[in-house]
């Protein structure tokens, strides 16, 4: 049977993927909480369509950060991409390259940075950073994504240390994950970073440390993991160019509102100043329509990436890609809306409870 909705390729590899690498992708900080309710909050919002406006054309393209993609879906930062397929993130590059989208390729990717560039090398593409306690591994891995190429650094804000992951104590994962970090063996063997043993992030970094990001790169810098007005005025006063709202797919802080809720906080607070984008729980067309509706500019996709990769690598990545093009471009006609810019706050309501 085809798969024909991204929970299709969510049962799929749950079936094909080991109970170790499952419990990974899927899984979620302490009880989850978090995690399910990102999906179940889509729900509590409805659609306010308006008819008769000539949908015969129904254009999905936009930009970020001033570049065009083909539709505002693009590819959240994941680690380990490897454990899903075996060429890993080569073959994300490839799908999202194809795609005409943005993927944000994780520190914590399986393969090169410079390997994920040749596979697909007219991709558009950003850097997420876990930062680093050591100040020079920070500059290094800054340094190396500019010169690839890559269009902007996505700071990872909600990671101080990492979520009560129980699945993943109760498979010991921990170990055998730092040893798929190619980026850092590769630094460790040419000796640039000697006393590096493994990844680790810095529970230290504060606001005044964006600075000296801002000094070292003229890559735009976008905070990913903001969920209040406080932090979205700072991001502002401290001159980022954008913001994910994002929980981290409920992995990190357990019990933080769903991302959709978390939105219009954000974007009242920054006032059209910078870009806000959201991701966690985006699984239909429908919900990317909701989400641009309360003022994203483009939402991310983590785990339905993974799904794809565990499918058919490059090909399944593809498959998740437009049947979620495909669903948001039949939610804007069944909506009346003919271009991005059409997309406003009265297509939603939020039903009494
Ligand atoms: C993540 N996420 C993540 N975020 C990040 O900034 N750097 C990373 O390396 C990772 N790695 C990672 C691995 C896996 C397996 C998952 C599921 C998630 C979080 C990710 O970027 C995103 O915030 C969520 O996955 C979005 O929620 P959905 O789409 O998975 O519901």
């Amino acid at each position: 049977m085809p798969l024909v909705c991204l929970a299709d390729f969510q049962v799929h590899a749950q079936k094909h993927l080991s109970k170790t690498t499952w419990d990974f992708i899927e899984g979620a900080a302490d009880e989850g909480f978090t995690r399910d309710e990102n999906i179940a909050a889509f729900k509590k919002i409805h659609l306010r369509p308006r008819y008769l406006r000539d949908v015969s054309k129904v254009d999905t393209k936009t930009t970020i950060q001033g570049e065009e993609i083909s539709a505002p879906i693009c590819i959240a930062p994941t680690g380990f991409h490897c454990l899903a397929w075996p060429d890993g993130e080569l073959s994300t590059a490839r799908a999202a390259q194809e795609a005409g989208i943005c993927y944000i390729t994780s520190t914590y990717a399986s393969c090169a940075l410079e390997d994920i560039v040749t596979s697909a090398p007219r991709g558009l593409r950003w850097f997420q950073l876990y930062v680093q306690p050591d100040r020079l591994l920070n500059k290094q891995l800054i340094r190396k994504a500019e010169s690839l190429g890559f269009k902007a650094l996505v700071i990872t804000v909600d990671a101080p240390t990492i979520g009560n992951r129980r699945h993943d104590f109760r498979n010991q994962l921990d170990l055998k994950m730092n040893l798929l970090l190619k980026e850092f063996q590769s630094l460790k063997e040419r000796n640039s970073i000697p006393h590096l043993q493994r990844s680790s992030i810095d529970p230290s970094i504060c606001w005044n440390d964006l600075s000296w990001f801002q000094g070292i790169t003229h890559l735009p810098i976008i905070l990913k993991g903001i969920l209040t007005k406080e932090d979205a005025e700072l991001a502002v006063k401290h001159n980022v160019h954008g913001i994910i709202v994002s929980n981290h797919g409920g992995r990190q802080l357990d019990e933080v509102p769903a991302s959709i809720d978390a939105l219009t906080e954000v974007v009242t607070a920054v006032k059209g100043k910078i870009e806000v984008y959201l991701d966690g729980g985006i699984r239909t067309g429908n919900d990317v329509l909701k989400a641009l509706a309360l003022g994203a500019k483009c939402i991310f996709l983590g785990r339905p990436i993974l799904w794809g990769l565990a499918y058919k690598g490059e090909h399944g990545v593809q498959e998740v890609l437009n049947i979620l093009k495909k669903e948001f471009h039949t939610a804007m006609t069944l909506s009346g809306c003919r271009s991005v810019a059409e997309i406003n706050r009265d297509l939603v309501q939020f039903p009494r409870l």
